[in-house]
């Protein structure tokens, strides 16, 4: 979809788009638009009792006097509960309503109705945003003409505001971050018999032409450094494990360096431990984790921020083979200590305690985030709707809440206690790679926290929330690209000079 921005002027033809407060109040294009028309949205608007709810729409098609226009105008709820997110939910509710009016192209007048708390460049570049993250749809192996075509929404919208120059300027940022978004979405939406280790690998490397440096290890590399945890992971794979190293230097020399590393399991069958067959196919997403990664290393370089930042992402394929790993095997990861496989499905942990160690003997970051659609567990307690987040920093878990906050991403701050610690002991090696049937996403993250040496470090578990069953008001259904915008913002909040 192309978007772009003009100063308000009501169009010739076509659709227009105009907003109107939950207390009736039309903004002042929609009151122009009514004299213009002879009264006919008031007169719309009496007959429906359109009250302006937030994401209600009324559509008056050839009005007397603008006959050739067709009027939407889309409710935005109390003007003082608008806000740049709700803006954005607006945007998105508009994008929707065109696309089942069929419309091609519409104007929207991004003017909020009186009392609105947003100012006019923010609404008209929020609601474009939003506009923008809800275009999104996954067709790419869809050949019927017809189903392809029921996906394609209005490919034009023109954001009608005044000081449109400001708007625009803002939206180039925005823009920027939602192919972050929409990246990761096409990274986590690909097949595993395409998404292969090396296929990411090489994803990764497009990221080279906004000024990423882009090194790939294959798996000799990896077991000459001794990540046999990782390693161990993709043995039972025809597929070669690889690891993903991506720097953007966009801050100055002694700044501090913040460091994403992602779980980038490209099929989970469980390994020996196999999973049952039913929903076993959402186990393509299971690479969710390093597409936050690759998503949010694109958003922060595409804008060009003024950060040090490094994404790290360790890429197998959990496959049960003649050379798979067994459970009750001991490996060695690259840290020095062992773990016991008590069960090869969890293997992401297995992965990310090489790419964590890793990380921070090489590069001495500032902070370290993982992400990984880790546990099942983490579903269980915070359903569909939240991230679980851990953290050995009160302080950096705040910062990330906060920054969700700001973006609408909702990531719930989880316990981390040396008990569960405790309950990951075995005798046979220094850990086991998991713990009793009660608090597995908390286990997973003890887990994990062995591998940190103290290093302010954060564990988000998005297992719940990469993909989604369901439309959610700025999404269609899928792939999420969960926490690219969270990123995004905890970097411009803390990081950025
Ligand atoms: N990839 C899964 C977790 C998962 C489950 C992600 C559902 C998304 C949706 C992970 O590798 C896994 O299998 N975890 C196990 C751990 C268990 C064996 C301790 C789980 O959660 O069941
Ligand atoms: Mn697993
Ligand atoms: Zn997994």
């Amino acid at each position: 979809m192309k978007i772009s921005f003009a100063e308000p002027k009501l169009p010739a033809n076509g659709f227009v788009v105009v907003l109107m407060g939950g207390d009736g109040e039309l903004s002042s294009s929609g009151k122009t638009l009514d004299k213009a028309t002879k009264g006919a949205l008031s007169r719309a608007v009496d007959a429906r009792s359109f009250v302006g709810k937030k994401g209600e729409t009324l559509t008056l098609y050839a009005p007397a006097g603008r006959e050739k226009l067709n009027i939407v105008l889309v409710g935005v709820g109390a003007a003082k509960d608008l806000d740049t997110l709700r803006a954005q939910e607006i945007g998105a509710a508009i994008y929707k309503s065109l696309s089942s009016l069929g419309a091609d192209s519409a104007a929207v007048f991004a003017e909020a109705p009186r009392g609105a708390k947003t100012k006019t460049a923010d609404l008209a570049s929020a609601m474009a945003f939003g506009a923008r993250l809800r275009d999104y749809s996954y067709d790419k192996y869809i050949t019927y003409a017809d189903a392809k075509a029921r996906l394609v929404g209005p490919t034009r919208l023109q954001l009608m505001v005044k000081g449109s120059a400001a708007a625009r300027k803002q939206f180039k940022e925005l823009d920027h971050i939602a192919d972050g978004v929409d990246f990761a979405r096409d990274l986590v939406s690909e097949p595993s018999n395409v998404k292969t280790p090396k296929w990411m690998a090489a994803q990764c490397r497009k990221l080279a032409k906004l000024g990423v440096k882009v090194e790939v290890l294959g798996e000799a590399q990896m077991k000459k450094l001794g990540m046999n945890a990782l390693v161990a992971v993709g043995q039972g794979s025809v597929q070669e494990s690889q690891m993903v190293i991506m720097r953007w230097n966009g801050g100055a020399k002694d700044a501090k360096t913040v460091s994403l590393i992602g779980k980038g399991v490209t099929f989970d069958t469980g390994g020996i431990s196999i999973k049952p067959a039913g929903g076993m196919e959402d186990m393509i997403w299971d690479m969710g984790g390093a597409g936050t990664v690759i998503g949010a290393m694109h958003a922060i370089a595409a804008r060009k921020a003024k950060a040090n930042v490094i994404g790290v992402v360790g890429l197998v394929e959990n496959m049960p083979d003649g050379n798979a790993q067994r459970p009750g095997d001991i490996v060695t990861s690259m840290s020095g200590q062992t773990i016991e496989v008590i069960n090869t499905d969890a293997e992401g942990r297995l992965v990310l305690a090489d790419a964590m160690w890793y990380t921070q003997k090489r590069f001495k970051p500032d902070v370290m985030i993982d992400f990984a659609t880790l546990t099942g567990a983490i579903m269980v307690a915070l359903g569909r709707e939240y991230s679980g987040l851990y953290a050995n920093d009160d302080a950096l878990a705040d910062k990330i809440i906060a920054a969700g906050k700001t973006v609408g991403e909702k990531i719930w701050h989880m316990p981390l206690d040396d008990a569960f610690d405790k309950q990951i002991n075995t005798p046979r090696a220094d850990m086991k790679n998991v713990g009793p049937r009660w608090g597995g996403s908390i286990t997973a993250a003890q887990f994990l926290q062995r591998f940190t040496n103290d290093v302010p470090w954060a564990h988000m578990d998005i297992a719940g929330v990469a993909w989604s069953d369901k439309e959610l008001p700025l999404m269609s259904k899928g792939a999420s690209g969960f926490a690219v915008r969270a990123m995004d913002q905890f970097v411009r909040d803390n990081y950025e000079s």
